[in-house]
């Protein structure tokens, strides 16, 4: 609503004179009836629809499904594109543009005559990057992601996207696979419409959207060809229309509890360590204070319930079929804010009460957990990562939380892709492999490198693990003992930049440390012999992006975006 009561889209669409017929000739060039500019709510429908983000291709099918909820709720719904963030074609890395996304967002939805807006997305980025938009606009808004893809099935087991390409590429390496068997087991993954169906980062985030109140019950885990799905995309077009009458706004549902519930509902679902990053990221659009640290201590007390790859065996639809989201936060009960509000209207308490599991082996009870508490992400700290730096301790190996090594040091993914086959390279089970300059400036884009596969010789030897360190991510869907977005980054002169191969570091989880064993006056020299690398780029996105972008431990928002500026619009040119 404006000031004077009236609908944000009225002062398009109810307007006199030229302007108004303006703005309703143009639309109406689409066979719409007059009526339709009556002063009925008017929904945006973003979607994130693309042949090349194959996660979201199916979004223009749940769109139909929205439009059908808010024309049966009396609004008058418009689809319009946001950019589609890929994760498996972008390069460099699909985060380089969820920036991009959630400032594109942010414009069209203000610039617009709407008065509320339903946000499609699928793919990793897509979620986050929509939620920031809807965030600094603050009209009332309604999430719908896309829904998991059917389980994968290869040789008669299931099989997880993401997580099998890690041990498909591992197996290669060692001689356990065959290239044909790769090329079919390619097609045995991906065997429906949808995004990952392990816990990845996409059916994490999606889990955070319905956690913090912004997806109905139910939305994360329904798969993306269920019948389902469509009916709680009709039912989300219904809900954004009640809350434009309520004017209930994302930044009444997204409040700090609302936050502490999706950080402990995403240890309890052992969540990518990516939902650190893209949670801060959409609190600092909303002004909510949250910081890295809040991960690892709200986490404390919570368990995984969850038995999902990557951290265990089963996958989405199975979670689906186990009772969903509303079923784990019925089970974490009082560890919840209940009387957080959500976009039903009612309350977190309101919403899960009565939800029942199905499937024990998937949802573990809370007093019979898949997982102990204080096994979900673990920010570190020390002298090689002084703003911090994370580890998902359920997808790490617990032989390795303590452990004491020395560096094996490269300065791109790719230096180290270029020896990984080596049989002479200097490396044992015991070594810390560095990789460096992967961080929000220096890749660009802070990609999903962190984990990078053993050595080709030690997996032959049956290592299946060692510890790595680096100021990348590692995709939701991976593995293994791997301290991920070390910050500063090595390219901000983080100290990660001064580690040489043969440096002792210690890891110690239970500790939360992570130290490089070089005394200080000789890390003040190798300061001083530092250099910093070029820029990435001389113009366009990457330029701004890189100039702009702030450290992992504040979620790799650009400066300049972050907080909100409303719903408020420039005058009128017309
Ligand atoms: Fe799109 Fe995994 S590649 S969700």
């Amino acid at each position: 609503m404006t000031n004077n009561g009236a609908r944000r889209s009225s002062t398009w669409f109810g307007a006199s004179g030229r302007a108004g017929m303006n703005h309703r000739s143009w639309m109406r060039s689409q066979g719409f009836t007059p009526e339709v500019f009556d002063g009925r709510p008017v929904i945006g429908i973003a979607t994130t629809w693309s042949e090349l983000a194959p996660c979201n291709v199916h979004l223009h099918r749940v769109a139909e499904s929205v439009k059908r909820g808010v024309w049966q709720s009396g609004g008058f719904p418009l689809e319009f594109p946001a950019m589609a963030l890929g994760e498996t074609l972008l390069r460099p890395t699909a985060m380089l543009y969820r920036n991009l996304l959630a400032m594109e967002a942010e414009e069209l939805i203000r610039a617009n005559p709407l008065d509320g807006v339903v946000l499609l997305s699928g793919c990793d980025k897509t979620t986050p990057g929509l939620l920031m938009a809807a965030s600094s606009v603050d009209l009332p808004a309604v999430m719908v992601t896309g829904g998991p893809m059917l389980s994968g099935k290869y040789q008669g087991a299931d099989v997880g996207s993401g997580t099998a390409v890690w041990r498909f590429e591992e197996d290669l390496l060692a001689g356990r696979m065959t290239a044909e068997e790769c090329v079919f087991a390619e097609g045995c993954m991906a065997r429906s419409n949808g995004h990952c169906m392990t816990m990845g980062t996409a059916s994490t985030m999606a889990s955070m959207a319905e956690a913090l109140g912004m997806q109905l019950p139910y939305s994360a885990t329904w798969p993306a060809v269920d019948s389902r799905r469509y009916e709680t995309a009709q039912r989300a077009g219904q809900v954004i229309v009640d809350l434009v009458n309520s004017d209930l706004r994302p930044s009444a549902i997204m409040t700090r509890d609302a936050f502490e519930n999706a950080i402990r509902v995403n240890a309890a679902i052992g969540g990518s360590t990516n939902a650190v990053i893209h949670l801060l990221a959409i609190a600092g659009r909303l002004g909510v204070e949250l910081d890295l640290d809040d991960f690892d201590a709200l986490a404390q007390d919570v368990p995984t319930l969850l038995n999902l790859q990557p951290s265990g065996q089963y996958l989405m639809e199975d979670f689906c079929y186990a009772g969903g989201l509303p079923a784990v936060m019925r089970e974490l009960g009082g560890l919840l804010h209940g009387d957080a509000v959500t976009v039903t209207g009612r309350t977190v308490a309101e919403n899960v009460v009565g939800a029942p599991c199905w499937n024990r082996e998937v949802i573990h009870a809370l007093d019979d957990p898949f997982q102990p508490a204080g096994t979900g992400t673990a920010v570190l700290r020390g002298n090689l990562a002084p703003d911090g730096a994370v580890l998902k301790q359920s997808a790490a190996s617990a032989h390795l939380l303590k452990h004491r090594g020395r560096a094996l040091v490269f300065d791109s993914p790719e230096a180290y892709y270029a020896v990984v086959a080596d049989q002479d390279l200097d490396a044992d089970e015991d070594t810390v492999l560095v990789i460096r300059y992967c961080g929000p400036r220096g890749y660009p884009g802070m990609p999903e490198v962190a984990n990078v596969p053993l050595p080709a010789k030690l997996l032959r030897r049956g290592v299946r693990d060692m510890v790595r360190i680096c100021d990348a991510r590692m995709s939701g869907t991976a593995y293994g003992t791997v301290v991920l977005h070390v910050a500063p980054e090595a390219a901000a002169g983080g100290p990660l930049a001064l580690v040489r191969t043969g440096d002792w570091i210690t890891l110690d989880v239970p500790s939360r440390l992570l130290t490089l064993e070089v005394p200080d006056a000789e890390l003040e020299l190798r300061r001083s012999q530092w250099t910093a690398p070029p820029p990435q780029a001389s113009r366009g996105w990457t330029r701004l992006y890189t100039e702009h972008v702030q450290q992992a431990n504040t979620g790799c928002d650009l400066d300049f975006l972050v907080g909100g500026s409303g719903s408020a619009v420039g005058r009128d040119s017309h």
